[in-house]
């Protein structure tokens, strides 16, 4: 973690960045709040990296966060900058940031995100606290994500609706999640919704190894199955897992990609009360000198990380409790 000197911060930055998450709205507001309740002023940034290309910045006061821990999305609207990539751009975006008067910021959002906040520190000194917002839960330095349980309970409440027209037609499904490159949601909602088996890049099953729990499954009596794919499993996806499987066995699966309707929606209580944490954590870790770092929940505490500690950084599923999803499904 870097430190820089806070006794002249004033006037407090925010932004969404990266793929929206349930829960940045709630993020958006404890910092807004946090910081107005500490005498400072707070712009929020339009759409993460695009608005500070722009110099597209709006004034938050404590009533534009009125009615807006609820809704799902992000007010302030994100983006994938990939000019931010380049010096140059980062350089006009600091004149910007600067021109307005933003003496620090908060970044909600994910890896890639907060590899923009570190290059702003590194390169111009700009003060930033990240916050980790991400259905992916695929952050170190946190246990958990904002967006993460919401978007977890979506797909649990699709899966089980799948259930009852599996079990009704004695059908084998296979449904994909997000997740990028982790699955973390893919384990969860394999767990919670009671999964035959799961495609995770973390823990590569084979199709052989997949058929074959099919199988034992229709020996013990089961006549449908639900198997969870993440959508970053290699090699291949939902509709390649069902070619695979009617290829080697026979067995005809329905494919079910539940795709953006995942990052959609209200966020549970869950990532509301995050989201609340370590939005009003990150101010007070400005407040106190600190940045280039992010709040996160380590054991049901609020940790203040180092960048360094969290970009690039791999965090994977416990092999437990992939462990756990096959004992339970036999
Ligand atoms: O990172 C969040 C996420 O929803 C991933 O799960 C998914 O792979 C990706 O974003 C999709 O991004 P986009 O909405 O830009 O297509």
């Amino acid at each position: 973690m870097q430190r820089f000197d806070a006794s002249k911060l004033k006037t407090l930055g925010v932004y969404t960045s990266g793929g929206d998450a349930p829960g940045m709205n709630a993020a958006i507001r404890a910092v807004t709040r946090t910081a107005i309740l500490h005498g400072m002023e707070v712009k929020g940034i339009v759409q993460g990296y695009v608005g500070m290309l722009n110099g597209e910045f709006e004034t938050l006061d404590l009533r534009s966060m009125a009615n807006v821990i609820q809704r799902g999305g992000t007010i302030l609207r994100t983006g994938r900058a990939l000019e931010f990539h380049k010096p140059e751009a980062r350089a006009k975006a600091v004149e910007h940031l600067r021109a307005a008067g933003i003496d620090a910021m908060v970044c909600i959002g994910g890896d890639g995100s907060f590899t923009g906040a570190h290059a702003l520190w590194k390169e111009h000194q700009f003060p930033i606290m990240g916050v980790p917002g991400t259905i992916d839960n695929d952050i170190a330095g946190t246990d958990v994500t904002i967006g993460f349980d919401t978007a977890v309970n979506i797909a649990l409440e699709a899966i089980d609706r799948i259930r009852d027209t599996a079990a009704s037609h004695d059908r084998l499904f296979i449904v994909e999640v997000m997740g990028r490159d982790s699955g973390f949601i893919a384990t969860d909602v394999g767990i919670a919704g009671g999964a035959e088996e799961i495609f995770i890049p973390e823990n590569p099953t084979s199709i052989d190894q997949a058929i074959d729990r099919i199988k034992r499954g229709m020996e013990r009596g089961k006549k449908s199955s639900i198997l969870v794919a993440a959508e970053g499993h290699k090699p291949g996806r939902a509709y390649d897992l069902a070619e695979a499987i009617l290829q080697k066995a026979g067995f005809d699966a329905k494919v079910c990609i539940l795709g953006h309707i995942q990052r959609g929606g209200s966020p549970t209580a869950a990532d509301r009360i995050l989201a609340s944490r370590l939005g009003a954590e990150a101010v007070e870790a400005l407040r106190r000198g600190e940045c280039d770092a992010m709040t996160g929940l380590v054991k049901g505490a609020v940790v203040v990380v180092p960048f360094d500690n969290v970009i690039g950084v791999k965090k994977s599923v416990a092999p437990e409790l992939v462990s756990l999803l096959r004992s339970l499904a036999n």
